[in-house]
C-alpha cells in the first residue's frame, strides 16, 4: 500500500507516510522536555514523521500547565535529548511551535507572562484548566501592539533557530485551532484597523509574515504549517465571508515562500466541527506547490489510503497512536488498536502515557 512507502518531504526521507499528529500530553514539568517525553516520543518512531505536541514560543505564549517551551536553554536541550531518542530509531522529529494567545489562564503563565492578542476579545465560550485551582476562566486578553506582533514574531524566529542548531529536522507553525496565529486570521478574534486586521489579506499578514522570518532563517524546506479551516473549537467562528478567499491567499503565498508542507486540521474528526462548506483542502493544494498533509479518524490502513487517493501527500494519525506507540506495525498487521484512556491525557507522571504495550 502507498501509505507504507517512503516519501521524500522536501529532501528529508521519511520511513512511510503516516504522520504522528501533534497532540498536547501536558508531561513537561517546569515547561520543560524530560526524559519521559523521550521515553514516549522514541516508543512511536515507527511513523515517518513525528510532530511534537504544541510548543510555546515565550512566557507569555505558556497559556496552558505543564505544556514544553522551546524559549530556554534548558528546554532547547531537552527537545534536543527527546530528537535524539527518535532519530536513534529512525524516526524524523518537527516542533510544533505556538502561543496561546487569548487561551491562556493568568495562574498558568510563567513569571513575567501576560495575556495577549490580536484584540481584546476574551475567550468565554469554555474555561482553562489549572493545576492550582482547577477550571478559571480565560484571562481578558491585552491587545498586542505593533511592538509586540515584532516580538513574537522574534520569538518564533529564536525558537525555530535554537531547535534546529539542536537538531530538530524542522518547525510546524501553529497556525490552526484557536490559537495566537489563527486569533489573527479570524475576524471574530482580530479587530484590528491597523495593518495586521482588516480584510482577509491584513488578517494573513501575521503568519505570512512570522512565516516568511521563521523560513528566511532555518530554510524554508524545514518549515511546514498546520491551518483548520472552518474549525470552531477554542471558540473560533468556524466559517465567515471571506474564507475561501483568505485560506487561498494563504496558499498561494506559502508556495512562493517554498515551505515543505501544509497541514489541515480536520475539526470533523475530534473537535465537533459541523461539515465543510467547501472542500477547501483541495483549493489550497491546487494553490500550493508543496506536500498536503491531511488526516482525521484514520484508525486503519485503508482510511489512509482514501486520503492519499483524496489528493493528500501525507497522512497524519493522533489518538490511536496515544494508546498503540507500535501503531504503524498494528496498521501493517491489520491488529485491533487498544483504546486510549480519556482520564490520563493530559495527566502529569508516566501512566497512560508510556505504559502501553508495543
Ligand atoms: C489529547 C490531544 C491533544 C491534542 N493536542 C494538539 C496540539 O498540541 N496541537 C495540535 O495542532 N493539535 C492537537 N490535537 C489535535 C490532533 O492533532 C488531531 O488533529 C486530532 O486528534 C484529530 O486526529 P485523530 O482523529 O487522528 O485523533 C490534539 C488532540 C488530542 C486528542
Amino acid at each position: 500500500m502507498k501509505i507504507f512507502e517512503p516519501f521524500s518531504l522536501s529532501g528529508l526521507a521519511l520511513k512511510n507516510k503516516i504522520v504522528m499528529a501533534p497532540m498536547t500530553r501536558s508531561r513537561a514539568i517546569g515547561n520543560i522536555p524530560n526524559p519521559l517525553m523521550k521515553q514516549y516520543y522514541s516508543q512511536r518512531s515507527g511513523a515517518g514523521l513525528i510532530l511534537s505536541e504544541a510548543t510555546a514560543v515565550s512566557a507569555n505564549g505558556t497559556g496552558y500547565p505543564r505544556i514544553p517551551g522551546a524559549y530556554t536553554e534548558e528546554q532547547i536541550a531537552g527537545w534536543k535529548n527527546v530528537a535524539e531518542g527518535v532519530h536513534a530509531k529512525g524516526g524524523r522529529f518537527f516542533v510544533q511551535l505556538f502561543h496561546t494567545g487569548r487561551v491562556s489562564a493568568a495562574l498558568n503563565l510563567p513569571q513575567g507572562g501576560e495575556t495577549i492578542a490580536p484584540s481584546v476579545v476574551p475567550l468565554t465560550e469554555m474555561e482553562m484548566y489549572t493545576d492550582q485551582k482547577g477550571m478559571q476562566p480565560h484571562d481578558i486578553p491585552r491587545e498586542m501592539t505593533l511592538g509586540d506582533i515584532r516580538q513574537v514574531q522574534d520569538e518564533y524566529v529564536e525558537a525555530s533557530k535554537g531547535l534546529i542548531e539542536a537538531g530538530i529536522d524542522g518547525i510546524e507553525i501553529h497556525s490552526a485551532n484557536g490559537y495566537l496565529l489563527d486569533q489573527f486570521l479570524d475576524p471574530k478574534t482580530n479587530l484590528r484597523t491597523d495593518p495586521y486586521g482588516g480584510d482577509y489579506k491584513g488578517r494573513a499578514r501575521f503568519t505570512l509574515e512570522t512565516t516568511q522570518k521563521v523560513a528566511d532563517t532555518i530554510g524554508p524546506e524545514n518549515v511546514g504549517i498546520r491551518f483548520s479551516p472552518y474549525g470552531v473549537f477554542n471558540g473560533m467562528s468556524g466559517n465567515f465571508e471571506d474564507l475561501v478567499e483568505l485560506y487561498t491567499y494563504l496558499a498561494q503565498k506559502l508556495s512562493k515562500m517554498g515551505i515543505a508542507y501544509i497541514h489541515i486540521a480536520d475539526q470533523r474528526a475530534a473537535m465537533a466541527a459541523p461539515e465543510f462548506a467547501t472542500q477547501i483542502w483541495k483549493t489550497m493544494g491546487e494553490n500550493f506547490n508543496g506536500t498536503m498533509m491531511g488526516g482525521g479518524d484514520v484508525d486503519t490502513a485503508e482510511k489512509a489510503e482514501e486520503l492519499l487517493n483524496d489528493g493528500y501527500d501525507l497522512v497524519y494519525i493522533g489518538r490511536p497512536f496515544i494508546a498503540n506507540p507500535n501503531l504503524v506495525e498494528k496498521l501493517r498487521n491489520k491488529e485491533a488498536l487498544t483504546p486510549l484512556d480519556p482520564d490520563k491525557l493530559y495527566s502529569p507522571g508516566s501512566e497512560g502515557y508510556i505504559d502501553w504495550a508495543s
